[in-house]
């Protein structure tokens, strides 16, 4: 039987991942850390790069992962978050004013929502989606450097955003996909952004971080300062292409090399403590071939050094000159041995293993750098609800203020928004 919670009650996080499509079922009680109920995860189909390739198979993943979620949570749910990869993601800058009356007066809510909504309100080419639109900074009667307006007296408040879009067709893709599944997406957030808010803490969000999400066909990086985004982007190379540099070179099938990388491989041969010669079975032959760790870890290493070396291009690109707080390695990739010692090497900063933190319950599951996106998605959704428009509608409001406009204001969602406000000092 399911619990049959109402959706207000329930947060459903799904990451369309290219190696998993994988699926957290949440309850929210009192208190704002949400309570894994229940995870499905499936290895991903019509997928590649982050991108659509199969419509159908793409959805059957969702369906199957959403099916898992839903026996293990013994929760029903139609209404979800997103997250996933997407081509080409770009950032302009904006400001937006609006006057508050004659006379000064103290800014509210709605006040904050409408300022932002007049500053992403910048024209967008039909080929491109907004996927969000991020306040940096608030000026309160012409005054700057203000993280939250809430409560102060002014006539006329603005505020800088950053408004982030991505090819459209890449997001709507992956949005056709969850809702082929039967399911209504209700927040969008790219996964290098979703993953931060899993493995970062408020100190390293103010001090400078970045974090480089290594998955299995890209790599994510989303950069905070000062507690705000500062920048996100996404490179085409991931873990599939360490694990297909295995198969060329050692001309082994890629489930093959797939394992061989797993269980054998570090991040560069220099960190290989003790050498091993591997058997190779070859297919279609009696014979087998020997690898040693270390050479299997010199293809490994070869292909990092390309992927930090495009990573390290764009955190020049965030503008953040200094990086106090780090890198923060995370994703399937960061589960390779000594990624971490390598990836600090070759980026010159000090660079730490993030695993997912921050939610209840069932969370044992998910301390996993796979799982990071899923687990951030659902920590975003309740920390900066308004990082999870999406394109077509409601800017600044989140999913599950509009889940609880249809249904009118419970006890919990008064509670959840007294909450908020506390925590909206991020922005
Ligand atoms: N223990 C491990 N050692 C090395 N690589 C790993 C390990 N576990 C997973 N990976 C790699 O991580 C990648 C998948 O990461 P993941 O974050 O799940 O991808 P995505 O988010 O793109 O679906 C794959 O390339 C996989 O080979
Ligand atoms: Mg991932």
């Amino acid at each position: 039987m399911p619990r049959g919670k109402g959706a207000e009650e329930l947060l459903v996080a799904v990451d369309l991942g290219t190696n998993k499509v994988c699926v957290v079922v949440a309850e929210m009680g009192i208190g704002s850390t949400p309570q894994v109920v229940g995870v499905g995860s499936v290895p991903s189909r019509g997928i590649k790069k982050g991108v659509i390739v199969n419509m159908e198979e793409a959805t059957n993943c969702v369906r199957q992962a959403c099916e898992e979620a839903r026996r293990m949570s013994n929760c029903s749910f139609d209404r979800v978050l997103l997250t996933s990869s997407a081509l080409d993601v770009g950032c302009v800058f904006n400001r937006g004013m609006i006057s508050l009356g004659k006379d000064a007066r103290r800014v509210t809510q709605d006040d904050v929502k409408r300022v932002v909504e007049v500053a992403g309100s910048v024209p967008i080419p039909t080929d491109r989606f907004l996927v969000h639109v991020l306040p940096k900074e608030f000026l309160v009667d012409g005054q700057g450097g203000i993280d939250n307006p809430l409560g102060m007296s002014a006539v006329r408040l603005e505020v800088e955003v950053q408004v982030i879009t991505a090819l459209a067709s890449s997001v709507k893709n992956v949005i056709s996909a969850v809702e082929g599944a039967g399911l209504s997406v209700e927040g969008f957030l790219l996964k290098p952004v979703a993953s931060a808010y899993a493995v970062l803490g408020h100190q390293e969000r103010y001090l400078g971080t970045a974090v480089v999400d290594v998955g299995a066909g890209t790599t994510g990086v989303a950069v905070f300062h000062q507690g705000t985004l500062r920048y996100v982007s996404l490179v085409p190379l991931g873990g599939d292409h360490i694990t297909n540099d295995i198969a060329c070179v050692l001309r082994v099938p890629l489930p093959s090399a797939e394992e061989l990388k797993v269980r054998w491989a570090v991040a560069h041969q220099d960190f290989v403590d003790e050498d091993a010669e591997i058997e190779i079975s070859m297919p279609g032959s009696r014979k087998s071939r020997v690898v040693t760790r270390r050479e299997l870890s010199e293809i490994v290493s070869f292909r990092l050094e390309e992927i930090m070396g495009m990573v390290s291009e764009e955190i020049s690109k965030s503008g953040v000159d200094m990086l106090p707080g780090g890198v923060v390695v995370t994703g399937g990739c960061a589960m390779l041995p000594y990624v971490d010692e390598f990836a600090s090497e070759l980026l010159g900063v000090s660079v730490r293993v993030g695993y997912p933190v921050g939610v209840g319950g069932l969370s044992d599951i998910l301390m996993q750098p796979v799982y990071s996106s899923a687990v951030g998605l659902l920590k975003a959704s309740v920390e900066v609800p308004e990082a999870l428009v999406l394109g077509g509608g409601g800017l600044g409001s989140s999913p599950r203020r509009q889940v609880q406009a249809n249904r009118g204001p419970s006890a919990w969602s008064r509670l959840k928004d007294f909450v908020l406000s506390i925590l909206r000092d991020f922005f």
